[in-house]
């Protein structure tokens, strides 16, 4: 069976201390069988890397940033490096999640450099990937996740394909509420997974760990997760809640 993971992104939220009460209270309440059901991942903010990661390895879950640069390192003032975030112990890194498409002007050509510079680290990426509302109301959804995926992603190699996580996470759902429905969600899960045997084989693809991200909670995430192409969550809001981000990593029925 392909791994699963239920990773939180925080996004740029809680004080330090805020972020300490919280890890405890998920480290406190993991158990065994829900650590069996998948691979747990913090994505705090990066000053609370660190710490994070003390708890983290203390209590069998993984820790990862929200973005990195593209560059290795030197005159980049404010940002922070691959090999900074692997120095704290992370595992995971976050790349080209919509709001930095959005805000920060990251186009698809920029995370292709910064998914070949995680991986260069030893961090695993977490590459999102999704259509704005315009765009799948004009039929476009599919053409625009391939052409992020392609870009992306597609000029590696085999062995550096192979440990980057997908993320699927449509514009629309993303704190809004609006969960893109099971069917919706397998469906884009299962075109991913289809873009990927059609270039890496069909061993590649059957291996891709493809997560879903979008007002996913405690509620919706079983019927999301029991879709056979979803192999778990990339969550926000819901994430900032120990008992609903368990509920979520509960989702798996076993
Ligand atoms: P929400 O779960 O808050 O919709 O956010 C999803 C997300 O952006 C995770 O990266």
């Amino acid at each position: 069976m392909r791994g699963r993971i239920v990773a939180g992104n925080w996004k740029m939220n809680k004080t330090f201390e805020e972020a300490e009460d919280l890890l405890y209270e998920i480290a406190e309440s993991l158990t065994e069988e829900d650590l069996e059901k998948a691979t747990v991942v913090i994505c705090p903010p990066s000053p609370y890397l660190e710490m994070a990661h003390d708890v983290a390895k203390e209590n069998g879950f993984y820790t990862g940033a929200q973005n990195m640069s593209n560059k290795e390192s030197g005159a980049f003032t404010g940002e922070i490096s691959a090999a900074m975030i692997s120095s704290v112990g992370a595992a995971f890194v976050i790349v080209g999640h919509s709001e930095r498409r959005a805000y920060f002007g990251e186009t698809d050509e920029l995370l292709c450099e910064k998914v070949e510079i995680a991986l260069k680290n030893n961090l695993v990426p977490v590459f999102c990937c999704g259509e704005r509302l315009e765009e799948r109301n004009a039929g476009a959804h599919f053409a625009v996740v391939k052409k992020q995926v392609q870009t992306a992603l597609f000029n590696l190699g085999d062995e550096d394909f192979s440990k980057v996580v997908i993320a699927y996470e449509p514009v629309w759902a993303i704190g809004t509420g609006v969960n893109a429905t099971p069917e919706q969600a397998q469906e884009m899960h299962n075109f991913i997974r289809n873009l990927v045997a059609e270039k890496f084989g069909k061993k590649m693809a059957e291996e891709k760990i493809i997560l879903y991200g979008g007002s996913c909670n405690a509620t919706n995430a079983s019927a999301l997760f029991a879709q056979p192409d979803v192999d778990g969550g990339l969550i926000g809001g819901a994430s900032l809640k120990a008992s609903e981000f368990l509920g979520i990593i509960r989702g798996f029925d076993k």
